[in-house]
């Protein structure tokens, strides 16, 4: 379809600084800077996030091009996250872009973060097939949790959403309270696969649909580890696997159970995974045990190409680009931006 297109795609919504190099669905370079900084703070600081950004990208987009062994006048169009994400951080890669765009006078193309999740599954891999149409995709990164009806590849509808919180953030505020640092999600993925994972009940919110509501868990999970601190200052020290087992099982759980409900109301023949907690071991495995149950075939992209990528911007910008759907230099990123 779109298989000599070479084009440079950015992604800076949060706190990565990534450049990738894409000649159709093959990813020929994939570069990402990540924050250290934000560590001590237990979750990303927005200024110190776009001062980051600003440092890192010169140096990872001539990586970017030099792996990809492709020269500046290769490129047809600079694609970037034009939203949703951090203001600052996205303002250094539209900048980028559109500066680069205008020196070369090749058009740009602004890409929705979450649209761009889940096109991640299309990228070139030999070892995968791709998501047949219509499809649900359920997206949980740092910033949000969504189910979603793909009918076409630029055509989504959000079918659940959270009301508050997102899985990430779920997982990233349990690691804070427990003082495990930032990002939460791979330290307590890491614990967990030591403890016992019904050793401790939490609270399930009632929502309607196929929505998510993750402020009540983070609540039980908090009272619950100040009661029995409160009795045995050790207890989180004494008991670390088996509360990050519990915990993630809660998670994983009411996760999957809404996918379940949504996969089954919307009679869909396959189901996909993306975003940053794809990463987690438990919630991949079980998605393939549902998917198996179900009767329906599951996708999970590769794990590079779950958490923030520029590769998946690259793609999504693939499908644009092949409609001809440019933006123009005025074009300004979002903090908010729907499907
Ligand atoms: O998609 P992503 O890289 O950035 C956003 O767009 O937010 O997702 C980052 C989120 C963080 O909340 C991080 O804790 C979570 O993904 N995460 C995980 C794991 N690896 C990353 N959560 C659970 N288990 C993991 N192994
Ligand atoms: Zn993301």
């Amino acid at each position: 379809m779109f298989d000599s297109v070479h084009l440079l795609a950015i992604e800076s919504s949060c706190d990565d600084t990534s450049a990738a190099v894409l000649k159709g669905d093959h990813v020929l370079s994939n570069i990402v800077a990540d924050q250290s900084v934000h560590n001590a703070y237990g979750g990303v600081v927005p200024e110190l996030a776009s001062r980051e950004h600003q440092k890192h990208i010169v140096p990872v987009v001539d990586r970017a091009l030099a792996v990809a062994e492709t020269g500046r006048k290769q490129v047809h169009a600079v694609a970037f996250t034009e939203g949703p994400g951090l203001l600052g951080s996205l303002l250094v890669g539209a900048s980028f872009a559109k500066t680069f765009a205008f020196s070369l006078g090749i058009p740009i193309i602004g890409i929705n973060h979450m649209q761009a999740h889940i096109l991640a599954h299309f990228i070139y891999d030999p070892k995968k097939d791709v998501p047949e149409f219509p499809f649900l995709c359920l997206t949980v990164s740092g910033g949000h949790t969504q189910i979603v009806l793909v009918e076409e590849p630029l055509q989504m509808t959000v079918v659940g959403t959270t009301k508050d919180d997102a899985a990430g953030e779920a997982f990233d505020k349990a690691a804070k309270i427990m003082g495990l640092g930032y990002p939460g999600g791979p330290v307590i993925g890491r614990l967990a696969a030591e403890g016992d994972p019904e050793r401790f009940q939490f609270a399930t919110p009632e929502v309607a649909g196929f929505d998510f509501s993750f402020s009540g868990i983070k609540t039980s999970f908090l009272y619950q580890l100040r009661d029995a601190t409160g009795k045995d200052p050790d207890f989180i020290n004494d008991n670390l696997q088996d509360i990050c087992a519990s915990y993630q099982n809660h998670l994983v759980t009411y996760l999957l159970n809404r996918l379940e409900a949504a996969a089954v109301h919307h009679s869909v023949k396959h189901i996909a995974l993306a975003g940053g907690v794809s990463a987690n071991r438990e919630l991949r495995d079980r998605f393939y045990k549902l998917a198996e149950r179900l009767g329906m075939r599951p996708h999970i992209p590769k794990f590079e190409f779950c958490t923030d990528n520029a590769a998946m911007i690259g793609m999504a910008a693939q499908f644009k680009y092949a409609e001809g759907q440019f933006d123009d230099l005025s074009t300004t990123p979002k903090a908010r931006l729907h499907l």
